[in-house]
């Protein structure tokens, strides 16, 4: 039996695809997920058998995707969570300006578009703090602050949430989150990202090299990203309809140097380089605001970068992760911090 609703996941075989799932199958809700697989679809194995999962493979580029994955005896989603995108300043760089619009924008609008057709009541959106780009003077940036998109990454991000904006009043309801950087295990682990690659850099390598450490950025565990999404599904409508929520912690905004502080804490033979970069890297330096997502959604993070790097060392340690250099755990092939 079914009692907690239908929700549709495109990007569900992704990293926060694949944990959000597992999530909304334990909670009991019937979940589709869409996917093409760009990575592999291991990360769904595990819920193969599940009576109320359904994957399909199929690309948001292509018109009519959403109504081609649904199974036909099951009734329709009420909820999508559109995470399918090319994600990254690296990955969007190597696909370069028109395929990462035509993922990351036309998908968006097309996926969107059928949602309101087929009556769907939410469309959660997935977009990222890379938007604001740099803070001035330090302060915090709330979900008011102005965008300064360093990269075609944002560059795309930030037109998919102008076009969702625009459609608020649509009768599917729209809602964005900014996340702040993700880590964590998931069952699509990602290697790529700073967290995460510093763990494993530190671990396989015993070496560090820092470009920026002076950098602020802002950190959220896999999990807590899912149990924001699922906060948001549960809200009133009217209440998160067309908003906009950073989604992290006021305790998840570090500078570089604090991240390898802790890496270094748990792996302390690990050697550290520092190096400036001038162009060519992720020049974002930034502390984010949480205030609204706390006050609004009562959201609060559970886990802490610790807690990340503890099991990030757990899982490499007790080798549950065969070959963590392996392409498939990077979205491209050169990674910048
Ligand atoms: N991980 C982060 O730190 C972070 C931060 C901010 C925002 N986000 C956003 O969250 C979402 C999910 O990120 P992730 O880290 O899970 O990424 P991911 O790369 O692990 O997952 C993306 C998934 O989308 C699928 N996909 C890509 N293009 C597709 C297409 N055209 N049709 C169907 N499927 C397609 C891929 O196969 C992959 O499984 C993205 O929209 C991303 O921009 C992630």
């Amino acid at each position: 039996m079914n009692n907690k609703g239908h929700v549709l996941v495109t990007g569900g075989a992704g990293y926060i695809g694949s944990e959000l799932t597992a999530e909304l199958l334990r909670c009991g809700h019937r979940v589709t997920v869409l996917d093409s697989l760009l990575y592999g679809g291991e990360s769904l194995l595990g819920f193969f058998h599940h009576p109320n999962f359904h994957f399909a493979r199929t690309d948001v580029t292509e018109p009519g995707a959403l109504r081609a994955a649904l199974r036909r005896d099951w009734l329709t989603p009420e909820v999508v969570v559109h995470l399918a995108a090319i994600v990254g300043f690296p990955a969007c760089q190597a696909i370069g300006r028109q395929a990462a619009w035509k993922h990351n924008v036309e998908a968006t609008k097309l996926i969107f578009d059928q949602a309101v057709r087929m009556g769907l009541g939410r469309f959660i959106f997935a977009s990222t703090y890379s938007n604001y780009g740099l803070a001035p003077n330090g302060t915090p940036v709330t979900e008011a602050s102005p965008l300064t998109p360093q990269s075609l990454y944002a560059e795309t991000k930030i037109a998919a949430e102008e076009f969702l904006l625009a459609q608020k009043d649509a009768t599917c309801a729209p809602l964005i989150f900014r996340l702040a950087t993700l880590y964590g295990i998931s069952p699509r682990p990602r290697f790529d990202l700073l967290v995460n690659q510093f763990v494993l850099d530190a671990y396989s390598k015993r070496e560090l090299i820092i470009y920026q450490r002076g950098y602020s950025r802002s950190f959220i565990h896999v999990r807590d990203v899912v149990r924001g999404f699922i906060a948001s599904m549960e809200a009133p409508e009217n209440k998160v309809r067309g908003q906009i929520y950073n989604l992290g912690s006021q305790a998840g905004n570090y500078t570089k140097d604090e991240i390898v502080g802790l890496v270094i804490k748990r792996l302390p033979e690990t050697v550290v380089t520092y190096k400036d970069l001038t162009f060519g890297g992720d020049m974002r330096d930034i502390a984010v605001s949480f205030e609204k997502i706390n006050r609004q959604l009562g959201f609060q993070a559970e886990l802490t970068v610790e807690d990340g790097i503890r099991e990030l060392i757990h899982v490499l340690r007790t080798g549950l992760i065969r070959n963590p250099q392996d392409e498939r755990y990077r979205n491209a092939q050169f990674i910048v911090q």
